[in-house]
Protein backbone atom coordinates (compact mmCIF):
# COMPACT_ATOMS: atom_id res chain seq x y z
CA UNK A 1 0.00 0.00 0.00
CA UNK A 2 1.19 3.51 -0.33
CA UNK A 3 -0.55 6.85 -0.38
CA UNK A 4 -0.17 9.44 -3.12
CA UNK A 5 -1.70 13.01 -3.27
CA UNK A 6 -0.76 16.18 -3.90
CA UNK A 7 -0.16 17.99 -0.79
CA UNK A 8 0.09 16.13 2.29
CA UNK A 9 -0.57 18.08 6.32
CA UNK A 10 1.11 16.16 9.36
CA UNK A 11 -1.07 17.10 11.74
CA UNK A 12 -4.67 18.04 12.29
CA UNK A 13 -4.42 20.67 15.04
CA UNK A 14 -5.17 24.68 14.21
CA UNK A 15 -2.39 24.83 12.36
CA UNK A 16 -3.05 21.40 10.45
CA UNK A 17 -6.55 22.05 9.49
CA UNK A 18 -6.40 25.71 8.69
CA UNK A 19 -3.79 24.80 6.29
CA UNK A 20 -5.73 21.95 4.96
CA UNK A 21 -9.08 24.59 4.51
CA UNK A 22 -6.71 27.19 2.71
CA UNK A 23 -4.59 24.98 0.21
CA UNK A 24 -8.84 23.40 -0.69
CA UNK A 25 -9.73 27.10 -1.22
CA UNK A 26 -6.75 28.43 -3.02
CA UNK A 27 -6.89 25.44 -5.36
CA UNK A 28 -10.54 25.47 -5.68
CA UNK A 29 -10.73 21.52 -4.42
CA UNK A 30 -8.59 20.63 -7.12
CA UNK A 31 -5.91 20.17 -4.81
CA UNK A 32 -5.66 16.18 -3.83
CA UNK A 33 -5.06 17.04 -0.31
CA UNK A 34 -4.03 14.05 2.64
CA UNK A 35 -4.28 15.38 6.62
CA UNK A 36 -2.71 12.61 8.32
CA UNK A 37 -3.22 12.54 12.11
CA UNK A 38 -2.12 10.20 15.01
CA UNK A 39 -5.37 10.58 16.70
CA UNK A 40 -9.02 10.80 15.65
CA UNK A 41 -8.71 14.06 13.59
CA UNK A 42 -10.81 16.06 16.63
CA UNK A 43 -8.87 14.89 19.30
CA UNK A 44 -5.89 16.77 18.42
CA UNK A 45 -4.55 19.18 21.34
CA UNK A 46 -5.58 22.24 19.67
CA UNK A 47 -9.20 21.17 21.51
CA UNK A 48 -7.65 22.25 24.84
CA UNK A 49 -6.96 25.95 24.02
CA UNK A 50 -8.96 27.63 26.29
CA UNK A 51 -8.43 31.17 27.26
CA UNK A 52 -7.88 33.32 23.20
CA UNK A 53 -6.69 34.46 19.86
CA UNK A 54 -4.56 37.87 20.26
CA UNK A 55 -5.70 39.89 17.31
CA UNK A 56 -6.30 43.93 16.94
CA UNK A 57 -9.90 44.20 16.87
CA UNK A 58 -10.39 47.60 18.20
CA UNK A 59 -8.42 50.12 17.08
CA UNK A 60 -11.22 52.66 17.48
CA UNK A 61 -10.64 52.24 20.81
CA UNK A 62 -6.94 52.80 21.08
CA UNK A 63 -5.85 49.32 20.25
CA UNK A 64 -3.18 49.34 17.16
CA UNK A 65 -0.89 46.72 15.09
CA UNK A 66 2.02 48.24 16.78
CA UNK A 67 1.03 48.41 20.19
CA UNK A 68 0.39 44.54 19.85
CA UNK A 69 3.81 44.24 17.76
CA UNK A 70 6.03 45.83 20.45
CA UNK A 71 4.18 44.00 23.34
CA UNK A 72 5.21 40.39 21.05
CA UNK A 73 8.26 41.91 20.86
CA UNK A 74 9.09 43.03 24.39
CA UNK A 75 7.50 40.10 25.70
CA UNK A 76 9.74 37.62 23.84
CA UNK A 77 12.71 39.71 25.60
CA UNK A 78 13.55 40.68 22.05
CA UNK A 79 14.42 37.59 20.23
CA UNK A 80 11.21 37.57 18.23
CA UNK A 81 12.43 38.25 14.37
CA UNK A 82 10.11 41.70 14.64
CA UNK A 83 9.44 41.23 10.22
CA UNK A 84 7.91 37.85 11.36
CA UNK A 85 5.80 39.55 14.70
CA UNK A 86 4.82 42.84 11.66
CA UNK A 87 3.20 39.97 9.57
CA UNK A 88 1.97 38.23 12.24
CA UNK A 89 -0.18 41.18 13.90
CA UNK A 90 -1.25 42.31 10.45
CA UNK A 91 -3.17 38.62 9.37
CA UNK A 92 -4.28 37.76 12.65
CA UNK A 93 -7.39 40.46 12.72
CA UNK A 94 -8.20 38.50 9.39
CA UNK A 95 -8.18 35.34 10.85
CA UNK A 96 -10.86 36.38 13.44
CA UNK A 97 -13.24 37.87 11.27
CA UNK A 98 -12.55 34.37 8.69
CA UNK A 99 -13.71 32.42 11.82
CA UNK A 100 -16.53 34.80 12.27
CA UNK A 101 -17.57 34.01 8.97
CA UNK A 102 -17.42 30.32 9.25
CA UNK A 103 -19.66 30.77 11.95
CA UNK A 104 -17.64 30.21 15.18
CA UNK A 105 -19.28 31.59 18.46
CA UNK A 106 -16.83 34.00 19.85
CA UNK A 107 -18.44 35.61 22.92
CA UNK A 108 -19.92 38.79 22.41
CA UNK A 109 -20.10 42.23 23.98
CA UNK A 110 -23.60 43.14 25.19
CA UNK A 111 -23.66 45.74 21.92
CA UNK A 112 -23.24 42.26 19.73
CA UNK A 113 -19.75 43.37 19.06
CA UNK A 114 -16.74 40.41 19.26
CA UNK A 115 -15.37 40.37 22.97
CA UNK A 116 -12.05 40.28 24.20
CA UNK A 117 -10.21 40.40 27.60
CA UNK A 118 -7.36 40.87 28.74
CA UNK A 119 -4.22 38.63 28.63
CA UNK A 120 -0.86 38.20 30.01
CA UNK A 121 1.66 41.32 28.51
CA UNK A 122 -0.93 42.66 26.41
CA UNK A 123 -1.40 46.51 27.20
CA UNK A 124 -4.91 46.14 25.58
CA UNK A 125 -8.18 44.00 25.48
CA UNK A 126 -7.23 41.28 22.59
CA UNK A 127 -8.05 38.14 23.46
CA UNK A 128 -10.72 36.91 21.59
CA UNK A 129 -12.23 34.09 23.42
CA UNK A 130 -15.05 31.70 22.73
CA UNK A 131 -16.21 31.60 26.59
CA UNK A 132 -13.03 29.63 28.22
CA UNK A 133 -13.23 26.54 25.15
CA UNK A 134 -11.45 28.85 22.13
CA UNK A 135 -9.17 26.21 20.55
CA UNK A 136 -12.31 23.83 20.96
CA UNK A 137 -14.42 25.86 19.05
CA UNK A 138 -12.02 27.06 16.73
CA UNK A 139 -11.37 23.63 15.68
CA UNK A 140 -15.00 22.37 15.13
CA UNK A 141 -15.20 26.15 12.77
CA UNK A 142 -12.52 24.36 10.62
CA UNK A 143 -13.92 20.96 10.60
CA UNK A 144 -17.33 22.13 9.39
CA UNK A 145 -15.87 24.66 6.99
CA UNK A 146 -13.62 21.36 5.91
CA UNK A 147 -16.53 19.18 5.05
CA UNK A 148 -17.38 21.72 2.14
CA UNK A 149 -13.70 20.07 0.14
CA UNK A 150 -14.63 16.94 -1.33
CA UNK A 151 -10.80 16.19 -1.94
CA UNK A 152 -9.76 16.09 1.29
CA UNK A 153 -8.89 12.49 2.60
CA UNK A 154 -8.41 11.57 6.26
CA UNK A 155 -5.67 8.91 7.63
CA UNK A 156 -6.54 9.06 11.07
CA UNK A 157 -4.76 6.75 13.76
CA UNK A 158 -1.67 6.88 11.34
CA UNK A 159 1.54 7.66 13.31
CA UNK A 160 4.57 8.90 11.04
CA UNK A 161 7.98 7.36 11.31
CA UNK A 162 10.69 9.14 9.54
CA UNK A 163 10.57 11.97 6.95
CA UNK A 164 12.47 11.03 4.12
CA UNK A 165 14.26 13.40 1.92
CA UNK A 166 16.75 12.79 -0.93
CA UNK A 167 19.81 15.50 -1.58
CA UNK A 168 17.06 18.38 -0.54
CA UNK A 169 14.34 17.15 -2.09
CA UNK A 170 11.44 15.82 -0.23
CA UNK A 171 10.23 12.18 -1.35
CA UNK A 172 7.88 11.41 1.34
CA UNK A 173 6.78 10.15 4.75
CA UNK A 174 6.69 6.60 6.56
CA UNK A 175 3.21 5.99 8.40
CA UNK A 176 2.20 3.15 10.57
CA UNK A 177 -1.70 2.87 10.46
CA UNK A 178 -2.38 2.24 14.41
CA UNK A 179 -5.71 0.47 13.59
CA UNK A 180 -4.99 -1.85 10.55
CA UNK A 181 -1.20 -2.72 11.33
CA UNK A 182 -0.05 -1.51 7.63
CA UNK A 183 3.12 0.15 7.58
CA UNK A 184 3.25 2.43 4.64
CA UNK A 185 4.68 5.58 2.25
CA UNK A 186 2.83 8.34 1.71
CA UNK A 187 4.19 10.82 -1.01
CA UNK A 188 3.23 14.23 -2.12
CA UNK A 189 4.65 17.42 -3.75
CA UNK A 190 4.59 19.30 -0.43
CA UNK A 191 4.36 18.64 2.66
CA UNK A 192 3.11 20.81 5.82
CA UNK A 193 3.65 19.68 9.32
CA UNK A 194 1.82 20.75 12.05
CA UNK A 195 2.58 18.10 14.55
CA UNK A 196 2.36 20.58 17.51
CA UNK A 197 5.28 20.95 20.44
CA UNK A 198 6.73 18.64 22.41
CA UNK A 199 6.54 19.77 26.54
CA UNK A 200 5.77 16.56 27.22
CA UNK A 201 9.51 15.37 28.05
CA UNK A 202 8.16 17.15 31.63
CA UNK A 203 5.94 15.55 34.08
CA UNK A 204 4.44 18.19 34.78
CA UNK A 205 2.78 19.57 32.34
CA UNK A 206 -0.88 21.38 30.61
CA UNK A 207 -0.01 18.72 27.24
CA UNK A 208 -2.33 16.22 26.14
CA UNK A 209 -0.67 12.74 25.98
CA UNK A 210 -0.02 12.45 22.64
CA UNK A 211 1.59 16.00 22.32
CA UNK A 212 5.21 14.02 22.12
CA UNK A 213 6.97 16.37 19.52
CA UNK A 214 7.28 13.38 16.92
CA UNK A 215 6.79 16.08 13.84
CA UNK A 216 9.64 18.17 15.37
CA UNK A 217 11.50 14.74 16.49
CA UNK A 218 11.64 13.37 12.78
CA UNK A 219 12.42 16.58 11.22
CA UNK A 220 15.18 16.93 12.99
CA UNK A 221 16.68 13.50 12.07
CA UNK A 222 16.24 14.05 8.61
CA UNK A 223 18.46 16.80 8.95
CA UNK A 224 16.44 19.99 9.39
CA UNK A 225 17.25 22.80 11.92
CA UNK A 226 15.87 23.34 15.24
CA UNK A 227 15.89 26.76 16.61
CA UNK A 228 15.92 28.07 20.19
CA UNK A 229 14.99 24.87 21.42
CA UNK A 230 16.16 26.28 24.71
CA UNK A 231 13.26 28.34 25.07
CA UNK A 232 10.22 26.09 26.73
CA UNK A 233 7.30 28.12 28.43
CA UNK A 234 6.19 27.25 31.74
CA UNK A 235 2.14 28.23 32.26
CA UNK A 236 2.02 30.12 35.45
CA UNK A 237 -1.04 28.42 36.55
CA UNK A 238 -1.01 24.20 35.76
CA UNK A 239 -3.83 22.38 38.23
CA UNK A 240 -2.57 20.00 41.26
CA UNK A 241 -2.04 17.35 40.47
CA UNK A 242 -2.45 17.04 36.92
CA UNK A 243 -0.93 19.80 35.47
CA UNK A 244 -4.05 20.65 33.74
CA UNK A 245 -4.79 24.38 32.27
CA UNK A 246 -6.33 26.92 34.07
CA UNK A 247 -6.74 29.53 31.62
CA UNK A 248 -4.63 32.65 31.87
CA UNK A 249 -8.20 33.86 31.23
CA UNK A 250 -8.71 33.23 34.86
CA UNK A 251 -6.42 35.98 35.94
CA UNK A 252 -7.27 37.98 32.38
CA UNK A 253 -10.65 38.23 33.83
CA UNK A 254 -9.75 39.26 37.48
CA UNK A 255 -8.53 36.35 39.82
CA UNK A 256 -5.74 36.96 41.92
CA UNK A 257 -2.33 34.88 42.43
CA UNK A 258 -1.97 34.74 46.86
CA UNK A 259 0.93 33.09 48.28
CA UNK A 260 0.45 31.57 52.24
CA UNK A 261 0.45 34.55 53.74
CA UNK A 262 -2.58 35.80 52.17
CA UNK A 263 -0.39 37.90 50.04
CA UNK A 264 -0.66 39.21 46.48
CA UNK A 265 2.80 38.64 45.56
CA UNK A 266 2.70 39.70 41.99
CA UNK A 267 2.96 43.39 43.50
CA UNK A 268 6.81 42.41 44.28
CA UNK A 269 7.36 41.71 40.56
CA UNK A 270 5.37 42.96 37.85
CA UNK A 271 3.42 46.19 40.25
CA UNK A 272 2.06 47.85 37.06
CA UNK A 273 0.94 44.52 35.43
CA UNK A 274 0.73 42.08 38.40
CA UNK A 275 -1.34 38.77 37.35
CA UNK A 276 -1.46 39.86 33.91
CA UNK A 277 2.43 40.60 33.18
CA UNK A 278 3.89 37.67 30.77
CA UNK A 279 4.21 34.39 31.60
CA UNK A 280 7.95 34.56 32.05
CA UNK A 281 8.02 36.52 34.83
CA UNK A 282 4.89 35.30 36.60
CA UNK A 283 5.80 31.69 36.82
CA UNK A 284 9.04 32.73 38.20
CA UNK A 285 7.65 34.62 40.69
CA UNK A 286 5.48 32.02 41.84
CA UNK A 287 8.95 29.63 42.06
CA UNK A 288 10.38 32.18 44.22
CA UNK A 289 7.24 32.00 46.43
CA UNK A 290 7.14 28.69 46.78
CA UNK A 291 10.98 28.34 47.40
CA UNK A 292 11.18 31.02 49.86
CA UNK A 293 8.65 29.04 51.75
CA UNK A 294 5.56 31.30 51.28
CA UNK A 295 3.94 28.68 49.12
CA UNK A 296 2.11 25.01 50.10
CA UNK A 297 4.11 22.26 49.95
CA UNK A 298 2.74 18.40 49.36
CA UNK A 299 4.68 15.48 50.14
CA UNK A 300 5.12 14.49 46.24
CA UNK A 301 6.57 18.09 45.78
CA UNK A 302 4.32 20.02 43.70
CA UNK A 303 4.70 22.91 46.29
CA UNK A 304 2.06 25.47 44.65
CA UNK A 305 0.35 28.79 45.68
CA UNK A 306 -3.15 29.71 44.46
CA UNK A 307 -5.16 31.68 42.53
CA UNK A 308 -8.50 32.94 43.67
CA UNK A 309 -11.31 33.50 41.56
CA UNK A 310 -13.85 33.73 44.39
CA UNK A 311 -14.41 38.11 44.65
CA UNK A 312 -15.15 37.36 40.87
CA UNK A 313 -18.34 35.88 41.96
CA UNK A 314 -20.61 33.26 40.38
CA UNK A 315 -22.34 34.57 37.76
CA UNK A 316 -19.24 35.61 36.30
CA UNK A 317 -16.95 32.23 36.64
CA UNK A 318 -20.05 30.43 35.13
CA UNK A 319 -20.66 32.99 32.17
CA UNK A 320 -16.59 33.10 31.70
CA UNK A 321 -14.98 30.64 32.79
CA UNK A 322 -17.12 27.48 33.03
CA UNK A 323 -14.61 24.97 31.60
CA UNK A 324 -12.00 25.74 34.55
CA UNK A 325 -14.88 25.75 37.26
CA UNK A 326 -15.60 22.21 35.65
CA UNK A 327 -11.71 21.23 35.64
CA UNK A 328 -11.65 22.64 39.27
CA UNK A 329 -14.45 20.62 40.77
CA UNK A 330 -13.68 17.41 38.53
CA UNK A 331 -10.13 16.98 38.58
CA UNK A 332 -8.62 19.07 42.04
CA UNK A 333 -12.46 18.62 43.89
CA UNK A 334 -13.05 22.50 44.46
CA UNK A 335 -15.47 24.54 43.20
CA UNK A 336 -13.70 28.11 42.62
CA UNK A 337 -16.62 30.05 43.48
CA UNK A 338 -16.38 28.74 47.53
CA UNK A 339 -12.48 27.84 47.55
CA UNK A 340 -9.16 29.09 45.88
CA UNK A 341 -7.37 26.86 43.45
CA UNK A 342 -3.90 25.00 43.95
CA UNK A 343 -1.39 26.13 40.88
CA UNK A 344 1.99 25.97 40.13
CA UNK A 345 3.74 26.60 36.68
CA UNK A 346 3.67 24.26 34.09
CA UNK A 347 5.71 23.38 31.22
CA UNK A 348 3.15 24.30 28.56
CA UNK A 349 4.63 25.43 24.87
CA UNK A 350 8.14 25.14 23.11
CA UNK A 351 9.07 28.62 21.56
CA UNK A 352 11.35 26.55 19.40
CA UNK A 353 10.62 24.13 16.65
CA UNK A 354 11.86 23.39 12.97
CA UNK A 355 13.57 26.26 11.94
CA UNK A 356 11.32 28.15 9.14
CA UNK A 357 11.18 31.47 7.58
CA UNK A 358 8.35 34.53 7.49
CA UNK A 359 6.49 32.15 5.26
CA UNK A 360 6.88 29.06 7.44
CA UNK A 361 9.34 27.24 4.59
CA UNK A 362 11.57 24.89 5.63
CA UNK A 363 15.26 24.56 4.77
CA UNK A 364 13.98 21.78 2.17
CA UNK A 365 12.30 22.96 -0.73
CA UNK A 366 8.33 21.37 -0.39
CA UNK A 367 8.13 21.04 2.80
CA UNK A 368 6.34 23.89 5.57
CA UNK A 369 6.02 24.22 9.20
CA UNK A 370 3.23 25.54 10.95
CA UNK A 371 1.89 26.41 14.22
CA UNK A 372 4.03 25.10 17.49
CA UNK A 373 6.26 22.72 15.69
CA UNK A 374 7.62 26.05 13.92
CA UNK A 375 9.45 28.32 15.12
CA UNK A 376 9.15 31.35 12.86
CA UNK A 377 10.80 33.19 15.63
CA UNK A 378 7.85 34.66 15.95
CA UNK A 379 8.09 34.09 19.61
CA UNK A 380 11.64 34.88 20.46
CA UNK A 381 12.33 34.02 24.30
CA UNK A 382 8.83 34.15 25.60
CA UNK A 383 4.95 34.07 24.02
CA UNK A 384 2.30 35.72 25.28
CA UNK A 385 -0.50 33.81 25.59
CA UNK A 386 -2.99 34.15 22.78
CA UNK A 387 -0.66 34.45 20.30
CA UNK A 388 -0.31 30.88 19.64
CA UNK A 389 -4.05 30.07 18.51
CA UNK A 390 -2.96 33.41 16.30
CA UNK A 391 0.12 32.18 14.98
CA UNK A 392 -1.62 28.60 14.07
CA UNK A 393 -4.50 30.44 12.46
CA UNK A 394 -2.33 33.24 10.53
CA UNK A 395 0.32 30.21 9.66
CA UNK A 396 -1.72 27.68 8.66
CA UNK A 397 -3.69 29.78 6.10
CA UNK A 398 0.38 30.74 5.22
CA UNK A 399 1.88 27.94 4.86
CA UNK A 400 -1.33 26.14 2.80
CA UNK A 401 -1.09 28.95 0.51
CA UNK A 402 2.10 28.86 -0.32
CA UNK A 403 2.13 24.31 -0.25
CA UNK A 404 -1.01 24.28 -2.44
CA UNK A 405 0.63 26.71 -4.97
CA UNK A 406 4.20 25.12 -5.39
CA UNK A 407 1.99 21.82 -5.51
CA UNK A 408 0.17 23.21 -8.19
CA UNK A 409 3.07 23.47 -10.76
CA UNK A 410 4.89 20.31 -9.42
CA UNK A 411 4.67 18.12 -12.91
CA UNK A 412 5.07 14.78 -10.82
CA UNK A 413 5.90 13.29 -7.58
CA UNK A 414 8.78 11.86 -6.17
CA UNK A 415 9.27 8.22 -6.76
CA UNK A 416 8.65 6.20 -3.56
CA UNK A 417 12.07 4.95 -1.98
CA UNK A 418 11.71 1.67 -1.84
CA UNK A 419 14.55 0.62 0.48
CA UNK A 420 14.21 3.62 2.58
CA UNK A 421 10.62 2.70 2.82
CA UNK A 422 11.77 -0.79 4.17
CA UNK A 423 14.82 0.17 6.17
CA UNK A 424 12.45 2.30 8.32
CA UNK A 425 10.07 -0.45 8.54
CA UNK A 426 12.32 -2.87 9.34
CA UNK A 427 13.78 0.10 12.21
CA UNK A 428 10.33 0.19 13.38
CA UNK A 429 9.41 -2.74 14.36
CA UNK A 430 11.88 -4.95 14.04
CA UNK A 431 15.12 -2.91 15.76
CA UNK A 432 12.95 -0.21 17.95
CA UNK A 433 11.75 -2.75 20.66
CA UNK A 434 13.85 -5.54 20.18
CA UNK A 435 16.69 -4.96 22.72
CA UNK A 436 16.66 -7.80 25.51
CA UNK A 437 14.56 -6.67 27.45
CA UNK A 438 16.12 -5.47 30.43
CA UNK A 439 14.92 -1.50 30.61
CA UNK A 440 11.11 -0.83 30.66
CA UNK A 441 10.45 2.18 28.61
CA UNK A 442 8.04 3.28 30.83
CA UNK A 443 10.54 3.78 33.56
CA UNK A 444 12.98 5.89 30.97
CA UNK A 445 10.18 8.08 30.21
CA UNK A 446 9.27 8.81 33.74
CA UNK A 447 13.22 9.30 34.77
CA UNK A 448 13.74 11.94 31.43
CA UNK A 449 10.08 13.76 33.08
CA UNK A 450 11.28 13.63 36.35
CA UNK A 451 14.94 14.86 35.36
CA UNK A 452 13.73 18.07 33.04
CA UNK A 453 11.17 19.01 35.69
CA UNK A 454 14.24 19.04 38.21
CA UNK A 455 16.70 20.25 36.13
CA UNK A 456 15.37 22.21 33.26
CA UNK A 457 12.36 23.68 34.76
CA UNK A 458 11.84 27.57 35.29
CA UNK A 459 15.16 28.31 36.93
CA UNK A 460 18.27 26.84 35.52
CA UNK A 461 22.14 26.26 36.37
CA UNK A 462 24.97 25.47 34.96
CA UNK A 463 25.69 22.14 37.36
CA UNK A 464 22.51 21.11 36.74
CA UNK A 465 22.56 20.97 33.12
CA UNK A 466 25.46 19.52 32.89
CA UNK A 467 24.31 16.50 35.09
CA UNK A 468 20.94 16.44 32.26
CA UNK A 469 23.21 16.25 29.33
CA UNK A 470 24.53 13.03 31.38
CA UNK A 471 21.45 11.67 32.35
CA UNK A 472 20.07 12.07 28.19
CA UNK A 473 23.32 9.81 27.35
CA UNK A 474 22.82 7.49 30.09
CA UNK A 475 18.65 7.44 28.76
CA UNK A 476 19.75 6.84 25.35
CA UNK A 477 21.91 3.94 25.85
CA UNK A 478 19.02 2.58 27.99
CA UNK A 479 16.68 2.76 25.03
CA UNK A 480 18.70 0.44 23.04
CA UNK A 481 17.65 -2.22 25.92
CA UNK A 482 14.02 -1.81 25.59
CA UNK A 483 11.79 -4.24 24.20
CA UNK A 484 8.02 -3.65 23.08
CA UNK A 485 6.23 -6.45 25.65
CA UNK A 486 2.99 -6.30 22.74
CA UNK A 487 4.29 -7.68 19.45
CA UNK A 488 0.76 -6.67 17.41
CA UNK A 489 0.91 -4.01 14.58
CA UNK A 490 -2.03 -3.27 15.61
CA UNK A 491 -3.14 -0.25 18.51
CA UNK A 492 0.69 -1.39 19.91
CA UNK A 493 0.65 1.55 22.15
CA UNK A 494 3.61 0.03 23.63
CA UNK A 495 5.82 0.64 20.45
CA UNK A 496 4.48 3.60 20.04
CA UNK A 497 5.39 4.50 23.34
CA UNK A 498 8.85 3.60 22.79
CA UNK A 499 9.24 5.69 19.83
CA UNK A 500 7.89 8.45 21.50
CA UNK A 501 9.75 8.27 24.29
CA UNK A 502 13.10 8.49 21.37
CA UNK A 503 11.40 11.09 20.19
CA UNK A 504 11.27 13.13 23.07
CA UNK A 505 14.75 12.32 24.59
CA UNK A 506 16.31 13.15 21.10
CA UNK A 507 14.35 16.65 21.73
CA UNK A 508 15.47 17.09 25.47
CA UNK A 509 19.08 17.39 24.82
CA UNK A 510 18.77 19.64 21.82
CA UNK A 511 16.95 22.15 24.92
CA UNK A 512 19.40 20.97 27.46
CA UNK A 513 22.66 21.65 25.30
CA UNK A 514 20.92 24.95 23.75
CA UNK A 515 20.40 26.04 27.39
CA UNK A 516 23.65 25.09 28.59
CA UNK A 517 25.71 26.96 25.92
CA UNK A 518 23.50 30.18 26.05
CA UNK A 519 25.33 31.61 29.28
CA UNK A 520 23.10 34.81 29.69
CA UNK A 521 18.89 34.75 30.84
CA UNK A 522 16.31 35.82 28.18
CA UNK A 523 12.39 35.32 28.48
CA UNK A 524 11.95 31.53 29.82
CA UNK A 525 15.21 30.83 29.43
CA UNK A 526 16.34 31.79 33.46
CA UNK A 527 19.56 31.16 34.46
CA UNK A 528 20.70 31.54 38.40
CA UNK A 529 24.45 31.40 37.30
CA UNK A 530 23.92 34.05 34.65
CA UNK A 531 21.16 36.12 36.01
CA UNK A 532 21.55 38.89 33.07
CA UNK A 533 20.47 39.20 29.53
CA UNK A 534 23.62 39.56 27.87
CA UNK A 535 23.06 41.37 24.31
CA UNK A 536 26.48 41.78 23.23
CA UNK A 537 27.38 37.54 22.99
CA UNK A 538 23.26 36.54 22.85
CA UNK A 539 21.37 38.40 20.89
CA UNK A 540 21.11 35.45 18.72
CA UNK A 541 19.09 32.38 17.14
CA UNK A 542 20.32 28.56 18.36
CA UNK A 543 20.22 26.33 15.56
CA UNK A 544 20.78 22.45 16.53
CA UNK A 545 21.68 19.83 14.09
CA UNK A 546 21.43 16.25 14.50
CA UNK A 547 23.98 14.31 14.89
CA UNK A 548 24.22 10.62 15.98
CA UNK A 549 26.83 12.28 19.04
CA UNK A 550 24.53 14.76 19.95
CA UNK A 551 23.08 17.91 18.79
CA UNK A 552 25.83 20.47 16.93
CA UNK A 553 24.85 23.99 17.50
CA UNK A 554 25.20 27.11 15.45
CA UNK A 555 23.78 30.88 15.75
CA UNK A 556 22.44 33.21 13.72
CA UNK A 557 20.79 36.54 13.87
CA UNK A 558 18.03 37.82 14.74
CA UNK A 559 15.66 40.46 12.42
CA UNK A 560 15.55 43.88 14.01
CA UNK A 561 14.20 46.24 12.48
CA UNK A 562 11.48 48.09 14.79
CA UNK A 563 12.38 48.48 17.81
CA UNK A 564 16.08 48.08 19.58
CA UNK A 565 16.12 45.79 22.87
CA UNK A 566 15.34 47.84 26.35
CA UNK A 567 15.43 47.11 29.65
CA UNK A 568 11.94 44.62 29.92
CA UNK A 569 10.03 46.25 33.11
CA UNK A 570 6.14 45.47 33.96
O1 LIG B 1 -4.05 30.25 29.38
C1 LIG B 1 -4.48 29.95 28.29
O2 LIG B 1 -5.66 29.97 28.03
C2 LIG B 1 -3.49 29.59 27.26
C3 LIG B 1 -3.37 30.31 26.20
C4 LIG B 1 -2.14 30.25 25.39
O3 LIG B 1 -1.24 29.47 25.70
O4 LIG B 1 -2.00 31.05 24.46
Amino acid sequence: MEATHDLLILGSGLAGLRAAVEAAMVSKDQLDIAIISRVQLMRSHSVCAEGGTAAVLRPEDGDSLELHAWDTVRGSDFLADQDVVWRFVQESPREIYQLDHWGIPWSRRPDGRINQRPFGGHSFDRATFAEDKTGFFEMHTLYDTLQKYARVKRYDECYATAILIDDGVFQGITLWDLSTGQFFPARGKALVIATGGACRMYGFTTYSLTATGDGMAMAFRAGLALKDMEFVQFHPTGLIPSGILITEGARGEGGHLVNNKGERFMERYAPSKMETAPRDIVSRAEMTEILEGRGYTRPDGLDYVHIDLRHLGAAKINERLPLIREVAIKFAFIDPIDQPIPIRPAAHYTMGGIHANIDGATEVEGIWAAGEVACTSMHGANRLGSNSTAECLVWGKITGDNAARHAAVQKSIAPAPEKKVRDEENRVFNQLGNGDGSEDVYVIRTELQRMMDQSVGVYREGPAMEQALAKIAELKQRMKHVRAADDSRIYNTNLVNIMETQNLIDLAETIVAGGLNRTESRGAHSRRDFPARDDVNWLKHTLARYSPDGPGLSYSPVTINMWQPVERKY
